[in-house]
């Protein structure tokens, strides 16, 4: 294919050199004649591990060359790459002014051609930019509609410098962010030789997954610095710690407890949080990331009551009282708090717990439960049945057993389900369904007390 990436920088010059490399003809485009003249002369305009020599034999081949003319890249091109920097203003925002500019220009030599054209985004920026700023940009100047006339699509990059050639070749994944199938199709051509596999999404959705990644990789460091801190307190090597921590790949590293869901609770997550922040502020160590778990715990607590509340009805159903599924165990169990705090504002609930049977509890389990919830024996009901008939809204705190699913279908149209599990899916509930992220509030709770 004919491709032109559009910023030279580091990742515009390596995803350059490498799809020259995978037989592509690529025509770089930069602002800076430094960086467009050494690319020309077959060198990297910067120092990354193995670009330069195959900067050299791409420029070669004649499979790779540089400009800083707009209007030749475009015309000569069938798709555009956009690598221009995103960089960060004062106040946390990112700068789009070199995006703009990009879209605009290009834009315009797309106005001038006949034949059909994609637009590509790599540079990282947030969905709204482009939205509200790049999509208008590119349609007003080219007079094309995009997903019509001309492609969009958001394609992220996620090499690391340093690595980066090592990375573009074997990348966990290519992303492909468009609500446009033949744009879509466009960019998964131009990857096709390489093995990773292509993942297809809207553009908003990609945007997204680039900025979690990144956001979580940070949030890694952070956590492992923080319990380092920890170690050499209690004099622990905290690297053979981490070794050990990173063998388990079935619950640490692993997508084990990152579905979005209900909060966390049961008898040691929340009570083990809490011995280490404690022991930590008794040796004076200030853990920010460890000390911000169980507020944001809270926080999405209160944010499930608000969206029970705010649909106005007062006839509750809940499903799953237990901390999780497959158990009875009803300690600190947040489904117990949920309900506790709805008792408290007045609704008038009904649980199906199915793990739990009358007298079937003892010890600091029973006691924990009268004293949370001291009717509960009167709220509890016998089955999904029960709560329907009962329930304006019903909450799913916790995964539906697969013999319970279907009684979801014998819902009223008029009846609400919130999905706080994330269990179900709006095909398998034949009443209103939604979610916490579905959920059509304006604002989201900051620093509000629902309870
Ligand atoms: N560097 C990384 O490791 C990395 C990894 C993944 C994603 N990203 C993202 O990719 C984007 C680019 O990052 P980078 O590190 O390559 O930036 P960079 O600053 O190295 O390169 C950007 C290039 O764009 C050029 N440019 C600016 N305006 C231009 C214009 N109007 N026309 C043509 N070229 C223009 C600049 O001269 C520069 O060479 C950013 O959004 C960044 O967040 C970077």
């Amino acid at each position: 294919m004919k491709v032109s990436v559009f910023g030279i920088g580091y990742v515009g010059c390596v995803t350059a050199a490498c799809l020259a490399r995978e037989g592509h003809d690529v025509i770089g485009v930069d602002v800076d004649p430094f960086k467009v003249a050494a690319l020309n002369e077959g060198r990297s305009p910067f120092f990354e591990p193995g670009l330069g020599e195959l900067i050299g034999e791409m420029v070669a081949a004649g499979r790779l060359r540089a400009t800083v003319d707009d209007a030749d890249a475009v015309q000569n091109t069938d798709i555009a790459l956009i690598c221009v920097g995103t960089p960060t203003n004062s106040n946390g925002t990112i700068r789009l002014d070199y995006l703009k500019h990009v879209f605009e220009s290009v834009a315009k030599h797309v106005r001038l051609k006949d034949d059909y054209f994609v637009v590509a985004l790599r540079s990282t920026v947030l969905p709204n930019a482009i939205e509200q700023d790049l999509i208008p940009l590119l349609e007003r100047h080219s007079g094309k509609r995009v997903d019509r006339e001309v492609g969009f699509v958001y394609n992220p990059e996620f090499l690391r410098e340093g690595v980066a050639l090592k990375d573009f070749h074997d990348a966990p994944w290519t992303i492909i962010g468009s609500s446009d199938s033949r744009a879509s199709d466009t960019v998964a051509a131009l990857y096709q030789s390489l093995s990773a596999p292509l993942v297809r999404t809207n553009p908003k959705t990609a945007v997204l997954v680039k900025y979690f990644s990144n956001t979580f990789h940070a949030l890694k460091v952070a956590f492992g610095n923080e319990v380092s801190y920890l170690c050499r307190e209690m004099g622990v090597d905290s690297v053979e710690a981490m070794d050990i921590f990173c063998q388990d790949t079935k619950l640490n590293i692993s997508p084990r407890y990152l579905k979005p869901g209900f909060a966390f609770g049961g008898s040691c997550l929340p009570k083990d949080v809490k011995a280490l922040i404690s022991e930590a502020a008794k040796r004076g160590l200030h853990l920010p990331i460890l000390e911000a778990i169980l507020p944001s715990n809270d926080f999405h607590l209160r944010n499930c009551i608000q969206m029970v509340a705010e649909t106005g009805k007062r006839r509750i159903g809940l499903v799953g009282l237990t901390f999780k599924e497959g158990t009875d165990d009803l300690r600190e169990s947040p489904a117990v708090e949920l309900t506790e705090r709805l008792i408290g504002k007045g609704f008038d609930v009904k649980i199906y717990e199915p793990s739990i049977a009358p007298g079937s509890l003892h010890g600091s389990n029973l006691s924990f439960i009268e004293k949370s919830i001291p009717h509960i024996w009167k709220l509890l009901v016998r089955g999904l049945d029960e709560v329907f008939l009962h329930a304006d809204v019903v909450v799913t705190m916790q995964q539906v057993r697969s013999e319970d699913r279907p009684m979801f279908m014998t819902m009223k149209a008029k009846q609400i389900c919130i999905d706080l599990a994330r269990t179900l899916g709006p095909t398998e509930v034949s009443g209103e369904y939604r979610t916490v992220d579905n959920d059509q509030r304006e604002t989201v709770l900051v620093n509000s007390s629902a309870s």
